[in-house]
């Protein structure tokens, strides 16, 4: 049949939609990229704030419309975290709706689909959170799930899963309700995973998880903490970079910048969502640090790894959330000097602590929140990235600049607009050939915006040899 799979959610949305591509491909499916000529139309979804779900009603909406006028057979499923939070409640609200699958169950996704096609409507989700204490298998066995290495989303790189779930419990997010508790793969089966992804071509590698830091594993005499595992895999030879999203502040210990220090193949790169800058509003989000705390955190970082390239996450809007609190956040900004922030306004999720608190904060202040803070992270962006202009960078070709086909300039001599990463996670934009997809260059950076740096390629003869070596 023909598959149309959409993803709406975060890394780890991706990596599971990924994984379900190379099960359907197995299963004799084809991907298709246009909803409208699929057979089968499914949305791996997000929960995390009202909008993500939204999207998914109004695509709902469309299809079920769909469904009902053609006289061709539709099978439509809503897969992941929004599946998990919303269960049967959505085969009640959609009477048409044939699957509905939690992130937890996607491996069994072309089964349903086989049991859709013969008219049944399935729903396969986890117990609530609530229900699942003291669970001996907390599930993290169907991590080690077969994975095509050929399939890639980009080329020479791959994410990797090395944990599920979290155990934080941030009280504005809906992650530990449709995520689950927190459990560590086997560090064996990552470094297998990572050995057949470097075999099969990759050279970077980003390691995944909620709270990816807080990664410990143990057995018998043995313990693996996230440092001694960041040391194995960056041990498997042919890997050339080592990336690992997302870090809380409050288990990111002087080990890992050692490791980020010491190890050639970990990127000085930390993804260290902050949330706010108010000791108020971090102690009402129970982020388990302090103002001070974060701040001593990013000095340490810069100490240990002078060269480390940092970014956040924000939440504007945060019930009882004063000017003042918000001024702390722009402040922290400054203070951090982050490469980027993501900045969200604040959704009230059911089923969070937080959804208890009203959300006093209106709309409109909230948007002028958000509007200040990305101006104010944009200048940081734009005096970082200008830091960057006469260095020459290592940079790990994505492929053509998605915007290079709409701009009206003639074409670059040498072929395309190209995009690409540095270790420190800069996004480059410089004019080469395609068939350096995939590839390592260096480039000479010789301008910056907020969002980019702007580069011109270095010694094409010299790295045409370094390629060889990989
Ligand atoms: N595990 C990661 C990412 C969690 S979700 C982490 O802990 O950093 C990604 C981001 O979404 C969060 O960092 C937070 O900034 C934002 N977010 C989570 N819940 C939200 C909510 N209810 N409203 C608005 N933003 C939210
Ligand atoms: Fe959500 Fe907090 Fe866990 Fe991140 S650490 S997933 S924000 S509960
Ligand atoms: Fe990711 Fe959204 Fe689920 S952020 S974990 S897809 S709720």
């Amino acid at each position: 049949m023909k598959v149309y799979l959409e993803t709406m959610g975060c890394q780890m949305n991706r990596l599971d939609s990924e994984l379900l591509a190379g099960a359907l491909r197995r299963a004799g499916h084809e991907l298709v990229a246009g909803r409208r000529e699929a057979d089968v139309v499914l949305y791996n979804t997000c929960s995390v704030r009202d909008h993500a779900e939204q999207k998914v009603h109004s695509r709902l909406g469309a299809d079920l419309r769909r469904k009902a006028d053609s006289r061709r057979r539709i099978t439509l499923g809503v897969l992941g975290c929004m599946a998990q939070r919303l269960g049967r409640e959505l085969l009640r609200r959609y009477a048409a709706l044939d699957i509905v699958a939690g992130p937890g169950q996607l491996a069994e996704v072309p089964a349903m689909i086989e049991a859709a096609a013969a008219g049944e409507q399935v729903c396969a989700v986890d117990p609530p959170r609530s229900a699942r204490r003291g669970e001996a298998d907390n599930g993290c066995d169907r991590l080690d799930v077969e994975r095509d290495v050929s399939l890639a989303p980009q080329a020479g790189q791959a994410f990797v899963r090395i944990m599920a779930g979290c155990d934080k419990r941030c009280t504005y997010c809906v992650v530990p309700l449709v995520r689950g508790p927190e459990c560590c793969r086997q560090p064996d089966r990552i470094v297998q995973e990572v050995r057949r992804l470097v075999d099969a071509g990759r050279t970077q590698v980003t390691l995944l998880g909620q709270t990816v830091n807080s990664y410990r594993w143990s057995s018998g005499e043995t313990a693996v903490s996230f440092s001694d595992l960041l040391a194995r895999v960056s041990a498997v030879g042919g890997l050339r970079r080592l990336k690992f999203v997302t870090s809380h502040p409050i288990d990111f210990r002087d080990d890992v910048l050692e490791a980020m220090r010491d190890l050639p193949g970990v990127c000085p790169y930390v993804h260290l969502p902050a949330q706010s800058g108010s000791d108020a509003v971090l102690r009402r989000m129970a982020r388990r640090y302090s103002r001070r705390q974060y701040d001593e955190l990013v000095d340490r970082c810069r100490a240990v790894v002078p060269e480390v390239v940092l970014a956040s996450d924000f939440i504007v809007g945060f019930p009882g959330e004063s000017e003042a609190d918000h001024q702390a956040s722009a402040e922290l900004i400054r203070r951090s000097g982050f490469k980027n922030s993501f900045i969200f306004k604040y959704s009230p999720r059911p089923g969070t602590p937080a959804a208890r608190l009203t959300d006093d904060v209106p709309t409109q202040v909230k948007r002028r929140r958000n509007n200040e803070l990305l101006a104010v992270q944009e200048e940081v962006s734009l005096a970082h990235n200008a830091g960057c202009v006469g260095r020459q960078v290592e940079v790990l070709v994505e492929g053509p600049s998605p915007r290079a086909g709409k701009q009206a300039s003639p074409p670059a001599p040498e072929g395309t607009q190209l995009v690409g990463r540095t270790r420190g996670d800069h996004i480059v934009v410089f004019d080469g050939p395609d068939k350096l997809t995939g590839r390592y260059v260096n480039v000479r950076i010789c301008g910056a915006t907020p969002l980019a740096l702007l580069g011109e390629r270095m010694q094409p003869l010299a790295e045409a040899s370094g390629l060889e070596e990989r």
